[in-house]
């Protein structure tokens, strides 16, 4: 892994039209690159790059990144913080349906501070904290130059592991249980993968909605901690997947409503017993495939229960024009946060650690939290 932090200098940048700027100086971080009288260059920057698919601890490398002009209408943001989220995984590996052209800079969200704007930008201002919103390639870098609207600007209160963490998997489990089915106080859904971020942060926003949970996670060492973890978050049950009796799933409801709507996470065994806790007419959406594992449903399911399957990507709900539902979920996330009222785990991991941060991302190390590279 030594090896994979060997920083390379690339190259081959262009650099054309003119722009002025504003900006701040400071001591702490390198000034501006000026190249000419009137063309603002970025300063140069350190990115995590891949510049073929595979395997991510093979191919990725620590690379040094020329200056790259700041345009008028463009802002220049220093990186503060980028999660390593399994879809940031699997666009490495080249198995993810939208792959950004290689070489790429990896990491898909995050937060960082405006360290210098371009002559026609009049929203932002050097200082402020901003995210990619809808979120873009290439976050896990010490500088980002991106057009203007690219940029949401957020409230500096908000905890910065939360600002980094806060569009794909908050978001994904807020419109999962916006999007499917009409949810009321008093009703309750079922999900696998219930120690993810997205299962954590649905039993919490469920809660807030007065809506219980019932949570699947799988048997591994740790997973009574895990249990008792998500209980204190709010959830009302939490099973095991090898726990029910599984011809009698309902008898462990208690007083909990049969669920309506149910999260897939996982797939394969997990998905059966999202289907199997499903009230007659009920629908499992899945958003993720951890386990590799095709989903089974039996003839039953459809026949006598009349169960619905659907899907959700994010990047296609992001697609469709939402740009400001988008940030408006944002900030009433991030205000949820700020309040301590949605709550996950992450490691902060300094961005010389990168390959560490990469090991647990990739579950090498056994149960990590989630890692959030510090620029
Ligand atoms: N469709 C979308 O738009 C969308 C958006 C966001 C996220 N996602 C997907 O949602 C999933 C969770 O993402 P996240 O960032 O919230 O996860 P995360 O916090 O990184 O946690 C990973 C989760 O996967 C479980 N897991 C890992 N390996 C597994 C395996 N081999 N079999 C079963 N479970 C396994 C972990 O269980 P343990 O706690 O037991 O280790 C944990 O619950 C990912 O598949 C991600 O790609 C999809």
């Amino acid at each position: 892994m030594a090896a994979l932090m060997k920083s390379v200098t690339v190259r081959a940048l262009k650099f054309s039209s003119a722009a002025s700027f504003r900006s701040t100086r400071c001591s702490k971080t390198p000034t501006l690159c000026i190249r000419s009288f009137s063309t603002v260059m970025s300063p140069p920057s350190k990115a995590i790059v891949y510049e073929q698919h595979g395997s991510p601890d093979s191919v990725t490398r620590l690379v040094n990144l020329p200056p790259v002009e700041v345009k008028e209408n463009d802002v220049c943001v220093k990186m503060i913080a980028a999660p390593i989220n399994p879809s940031d995984i699997n666009r490495i590996e080249g198995v993810y349906p939208v792959r950004p052209p290689v070489p790429a800079v990896g990491g898909y969200e995050g937060v960082g501070e405006v360290y210098a704007v371009g002559s026609k930008v009049n929203g932002l201002s050097p200082g402020d904290w901003v995210i990619p919103s809808p979120p873009s390639s290439g976050t896990w870098q010490t500088y980002v130059v991106k057009e203007e609207s690219v940029w949401h600007k957020i409230d500096k209160a908000c905890p910065m592991e939360y600002a980094a963490t806060i569009t794909v998997n908050p978001l994904t489990a807020l419109r999962m249980l916006e999007d499917f089915v009409n949810l009321n106080s008093g009703d309750s859904v079922v999900q696998n993968g219930a120690t993810s971020i997205v299962g954590q942060c649905v039993i919490q926003l469920a809660r807030l909605r007065g809506i219980s949970t019932i949570n699947i996670i799988r048997d591994r060492a740790g997973s009574d901690e895990a249990r008792e973890q998500l209980k204190a978050l709010g959830a009302d049950e939490v099973f095991s997947e090898s726990q029910p009796n599984v011809k009698n799933v309902k008898s462990l409801l208690g007083n909990l409503p049969e669920p309506a709507l149910g999260f897939n996470c996982v797939g394969g065994n997990a998905a059966s017993l999202v289907l199997k806790y499903l009230r007659e007419g009920g629908t499992m959406v899945t958003y993720g495939g951890m386990s590799k594992k095709p989903i089974t449903v039996s003839t039953t399911s459809f026949i006598f229960k009349d169960l619905a399957l659907r899907g959700f990507w994010l990047q296609s709900w992001l697609s469709m024009g939402k740009v400001k539902e988008c940030r408006e979920m944002i900030d009433y996330l991030l205000g949820l946060a700020r309040d301590g009222k949605l709550k996950y785990e992450t490691e902060l991991v300094p961005f010389d650690e990168f390959p560490v941060a990469l090991d647990k991302a990739l579950g090498k190390l056994g149960r990590q939290p989630k890692q959030v590279i510090t620029f």
